[in-house]
């Protein structure tokens, strides 16, 4: 038989001769397919056999308005014609400038400054080093360490992953990384029974309080992620931790950094979530959604303050120094002033707002499913906690992957479903309809059913 060079067998047995892909054991690939996608439109990709898949969680969790936008797709057009590339070093370009005016026009007040990196792990790389230079320009040095939450991720590079707390991505890799002092997450799911999210929250404070009587005289910043810990299990907390936080972070001179690199540009029903708590950051870390999903681009704000302690004459030798060869890529900024421009000519939070309701009322029915033990949600980012039992919660054993017979479910079934260990979630683009959530929901509850081996849905 002879198989079309454009196929998905050819293209994905061409692709695992050579390729070596990310957060990927490639043995899996034995069995589990190799997706080969030849076109995106909408919420939706395409393979090469012309199968379609609903991408149910934005790819990565960076798409917002569909794949191949048009209107994205033409303003990326128009400036690949005009200006590619320039150095950022002693070289600046319109789309670079508005982009950093338009981001401090949106993010909560006293964000002036604008580092731009080119994807999230380095945007954190670029918070922890501005952190702790700032603090040496100010003379203390002694200022070396991080404190961050239990079941955070930031990234993988060494600086982010070292301020990092999941166990798959971070114990190979412990020996090589910062330790970081580990404060309780305010998570909701881990609270005592009967205790309500803001108790957990209040509860949190007071350990992250005690943490900063001990060590702050050498803690150069908090780092957490605003609301919803992401590849940790989308793990929700209480707004009020952001507020208490940013009070003890003033009162026991520390950076607070927000890394919004998931949770920014709508996800969870306001345009930051910061501002769900109403607090502004010193330091808040911006990617993924930041282009509307088209191209690699990171931002870190901070405050007038923090870059007055670097400006100084040169031989002072306080200058911040990270670069990286694309900093500032025009394309990317070009795109992601698009993606703006979408959020102000569109109601793009109203809408989201719409499609979060519908997926709370799809999902509300898991709530009683034995082997659910939680359905959470924070606006366009909603969890299903799958257990081995619902009373004691005890978790299935990872080694059964319960998860992967969802994904592999959702791929038999036209859905892009990758759950975090037992956690099956659901962040699609905001351009998704209320009959695609449906169907997003119900190939994701005949995923459980089967990955669970219970027949005894509602
Ligand atoms: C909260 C958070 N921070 C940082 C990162 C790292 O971003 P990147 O994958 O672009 O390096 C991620 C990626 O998932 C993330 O979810």
């Amino acid at each position: 038989m002879i198989i079309p060079a454009s196929s998905n067998v050819a293209l994905a047995t061409r692709d695992l001769k050579h390729l070596w892909h990310p957060c990927t054991q490639m043995h899996d690939h034995e069995s589990v397919p190799m997706v080969p996608i030849v076109r995106g439109d909408g919420a939706w990709l395409i393979d090469a056999d012309g199968r379609r898949y609903l991408d149910g969680i934005s790819s990565w969790w960076t798409n917002l308005f569909g794949h191949a936008n048009p209107r994205i797709a033409a303003a990326l057009a128009e400036q690949a014609r005009t200006l590619e590339h320039v150095i950022f070093a002693g070289f600046t370009h319109q789309p670079a400038i508005e982009l950093a005016e338009e981001l401090v026009r949106i993010t909560p007040p006293g964000l002036d400054r604008v580092f731009y990196a080119d994807n999230g792990s380095a945007a954190i790389e670029v918070a922890l080093k501005m952190s702790f230079h700032y603090w040496l320009n100010q003379g203390h040095g002694e200022k070396t360490r991080f404190i961050a939450l239990t079941g955070s991720y930031h990234g993988e590079t060494l600086g982010a992953l070292s301020v990092s707390d999941v166990a798959l991505y971070r114990k190979t890799y412990a020996p090589l990384l910062l330790t970081p002092f580990l404060a309780p997450s305010p998570d909701a799911y881990e609270g005592e029974p009967g205790e309500s999210p803001e108790q957990i929250a209040t509860r949190r404070l007071g350990e992250m309080r005690v943490l900063l009587e001990r060590h702050a005289h050498e803690t150069c910043a908090v780092i957490v992620e605003p609301l919803v810990q992401c590849a940790g299990g989308m793990r929700m907390y209480h707004p009020s931790y952001l507020t208490g936080l940013r009070a003890l972070c003033d009162e026991f001179a520390v950076h607070f950094i927000a890394d919004e690199i998931a949770v920014g540009f709508g996800r969870t029903g306001t345009l930051f979530a910061c501002e769900q708590a109403n607090v502004t950051p010193d330091f808040m870390c911006l990617s993924k959604g930041l282009t509307g999903g088209f191209l690699p681009l990171s931002a870190v704000l901070t405050t007038t303050g923090i870059y007055e302690a670097f400006y100084a004459e040169y031989n002072a030798g306080k200058a911040f120094l990270h670069s990286h060869s694309y900093t500032g890529n025009p394309l990317a900024c070009r795109v992601a002033l698009e993606t703006l421009a979408i959020f102000r000519d569109e109601p793009v939070l109203e809408r989201n707002r719409q499609l979060a309701k519908h997926l709370a009322t799809r999902l509300e029915p898991l709530r009683d499913h034995p082997h659910v033990a939680d359905v959470r949600q924070t606006g366009m980012i909603a969890a299903i906690e799958l257990v081995a039992d619902k009373v004691s919660r005890r978790p299935f054993p990872a080694v059964e992957r319960r998860g992967l017979q969802v994904y592999l479910h959702g791929l038999q079934h036209g859905a892009l479903l990758r759950p975090l260990g037992n956690v099956v979630y659901f962040m699609p683009p905001y351009v998704v309809t209320e009959q695609e959530l449906d169907q997003l929901v119900d190939t994701a509850i005949a995923g459980i059913e089967q990955a669970v081996g219970s027949t005894s849905l509602p």
